[in-house]
C-alpha cells in the first residue's frame, strides 16, 4: 500500500487566521519593544487585560450600528449560556478594568499601553486579518488638547523608531454631545434626500448613526457635498480643535484635515485621527488611529473621565517596511561562518561562538558541506557577511571576509575581525 496515501489530511490555520513563523517573529519582537521604549519615554505604563470579554461591553463602547459589532465579531455562548467576544479592540476592555478596579480614582491622570492580539471577522485580505496584533495607548484623567498632541507625537514616534517615516496624518473633529445632536439632524436631512441612491448600510442605519454614512466606502463619491462636522463645532469644540493643530503645527507634526474622518467606531468625541503611510504604493488602509473619546467612561459605568488613545496595527507596519524596503531586521546584520575542511571547524566554531558572545547574529552549519552549498545557505537566510576559513586562512591566521551584499572581498586578521565588522555594520 502506498504510505503516502494513508496520512491524515493536515489541519490548516482557520480562514484569516496567520501564523507568526521564526522570520517574521523577530520583527514583531522587534516592533513591540521599541514601542515599549517609546512609551516608557512619554510614562505610559502597560496594562494587560483578558482577550475573552462580555459581547455587552463592546455592544456599549463600539456601537450597535457599527460593522465590528454588527458583522465582524467572534462570538460564543459559555457553559452558562453567556455571551462572550475575542476581543475586536483594546480599548473597551481597558477601560472596564480601569472601573473594575477602581484605577481612576486613584490619582489625576492615568497612562496605559497594551499590546496584544486583537479579532475581527473581516473579509481577510493584505492588511486585513481576523487575528492581528495592536499595540495602543490610552491617556485618562486629561481633558486639554495637549493630550491629543501628546498621544499623536507618541503614535508618530513608535512608527519612527520602527523605521517608518514618511506619513500622513489625517485629522478631523467630530464634535461633542452638545453640537453633534445639532449637526446629526442636518446630516440625516440630507442623507434622507439622497437615500434611493444610497448603498444597503448606509440606508439601514442612516436614522440610528447618520455618521457612519461619511465613512462608507461605497457612497463617499455621492456625499462629497454633505454638511461636516467640523463647521458645526461648538464654541468649546472648535477652540480645542484650533489648540490642537498649534500645538502640533508647534511641534513641527504636520497634518491634513480631512472633514468625511469619522472612524468606525461610535465613542470618539471631538478629536479623530487616523495614519497612512505616504508612500502610495501599497494599500489604502490606516497604519494606526485613535482619538478623543470623553464620554466612554461614563457610558461603561464609571466616573466622568476624559481620555484619548490610539492602536497600530502590527502587520501593517510590518507590511509597510517590507513595502519601503527598509528591512532593519536582525537577520540582515547576520555573519555566517563558512568553514572549509575538516582542519578549519575548530577555527570556525570558536570566531562563531565569539561573535555570538559579543552579541553578534552569527549562523554557520559548520558540517563539512561544499563552499557554494554553505554560500546557498547563507544567501537563504538573508545574511550580511560571511567569513570563510579554509586552509590557506589557517595558516595565514586570517579569516576571508566575503560582502554578501556587493560581492567583494577582503582579508581580515583573526584579532581584527570584531572591529572590522562593527564598522562595516556601523553598530
Ligand atoms: P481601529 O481604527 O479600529 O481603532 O484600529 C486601529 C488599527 O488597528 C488600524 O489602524 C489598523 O492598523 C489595525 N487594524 C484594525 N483592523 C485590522 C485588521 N483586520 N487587520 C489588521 N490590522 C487591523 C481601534 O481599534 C481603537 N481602539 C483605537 C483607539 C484606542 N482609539 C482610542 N484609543
Amino acid at each position: 500500500m502506498n504510505p503516502v496515501s494513508q496520512r491524515e489530511t493536515p489541519i490548516q490555520t482557520v480562514r484569516g487566521m496567520h501564523d507568526i513563523l521564526p522570520g517574521k517573529s523577530a520583527d514583531v519582537i522587534r516592533i513591540e519593544t521599541k514601542a515599549r521604549e517609546v512609551f516608557s519615554r512619554f510614562g505610559y505604563q502597560e496594562i494587560r487585560t483578558p482577550v475573552l470579554e462580555s459581547t455587552d461591553l463592546f455592544e456599549r463602547a463600539i456601537g450597535q450600528t457599527t460593522d465590528i459589532v454588527e458583522k465582524e465579531m467572534f462570538t460564543l455562548k459559555d457553559r452558562g449560556e453567556r455571551s462572550l467576544c475575542l476581543r475586536p479592540e483594546g480599548t473597551a476592555g481597558v477601560v472596564r478594568s480601569l472601573i473594575e478596579n477602581g484605577l481612576l480614582n486613584q490619582s489625576a491622570a492615568v497612562k496605559l499601553f497594551y499590546v496584544g492580539p486583537m479579532f475581527r471577522a473581516e473579509r481577510p485580505q493584505k492588511g486585513r486579518y481576523r487575528e492581528f496584533i495592536q499595540i495602543g495607548s490610552e491617556y485618562f484623567g486629561n481633558a486639554s488638547p495637549a493630550a491629543d498632541a501628546e498621544t499623536i507625537h507618541l503614535v508618530l514616534e513608535i512608527l519612527r523608531s520602527a523605521g517608518i517615516e514618511s506619513v500622513e496624518t489625517r485629522l478631523n473633529s467630530i464634535g461633542c454631545g452638545e453640537c453633534r445632536p445639532k449637526y446629526l439632524e442636518q446630516l440625516l436631512q440630507f442623507l434622507k434626500g439622497k437615500s434611493p441612491e444610497l448603498c444597503r448600510d448606509c440606508q439601514n442605519r442612516m436614522e440610528r448613526n447618520p455618521l457612519r454614512a461619511l465613512d462608507c466606502k461605497e457612497d463617499s463619491a455621492k456625499l462629497s457635498d454633505a454638511p461636516k462636522p467640523q463647521d458645526h463645532l461648538c464654541e468649546n469644540c472648535r477652540s480645542h480643535f484650533e489648540t490642537l493643530k498649534k500645538l502640533l503645527r508647534a511641534a513641527g507634526i504636520q497634518f491634513e484635515i480631512v472633514s468625511n474622518l469619522v472612524r468606525g467606531l461610535d465613542y470618539y468625541t471631538r478629536t479623530v485621527f487616523e495614519i497612512y503611510p505616504l508612500e502610495k504604493t501599497g494599500s489604502q488602509d490606516a497604519l494606526a488611529a485613535g482619538g478623543r473619546y470623553d464620554k466612554l467612561v461614563e457610558e461603561l459605568g464609571g466616573e466622568p473621565t476624559p481620555a484619548v488613545g490610539f492602536a497600530l496595527g502590527v502587520e501593517r507596519v510590518l507590511n509597510q517596511i517590507a513595502e519601503e524596503k527598509e528591512e532593519a531586521s536582525a537577520v540582515s546584520k547576520g555573519i555566517f561562518v563558512a568553514a572549509m575542511g575538516e582542519p578549519a571547524m575548530e577555527k570556525s566554531f570558536q570566531l562563531m561562538s565569539q561573535l555570538r558572545s559579543r552579541g553578534f547574529t552569527a549562523e554557520g552549519t559548520l558540517n563539512q558541506q561544499s563552499l557554494k552549498s554553505q554560500m546557498r545557505l547563507a544567501d537563504k537566510l538573508a545574511m550580511r557577511f560571511c567569513l570563510i576559513i579554509g586552509e590557506n586562512e589557517l595558516k595565514e591566521n586570517f579569516a576571508t571576509l566575503r560582502d554578501l551584499k556587493n560581492q567583494s572581498q577582503e582579508k581580515v586578521p583573526f584579532d581584527q575581525i570584531e572591529t572590522a565588522l562593527k564598522q562595516r555594520l556601523e553598530i
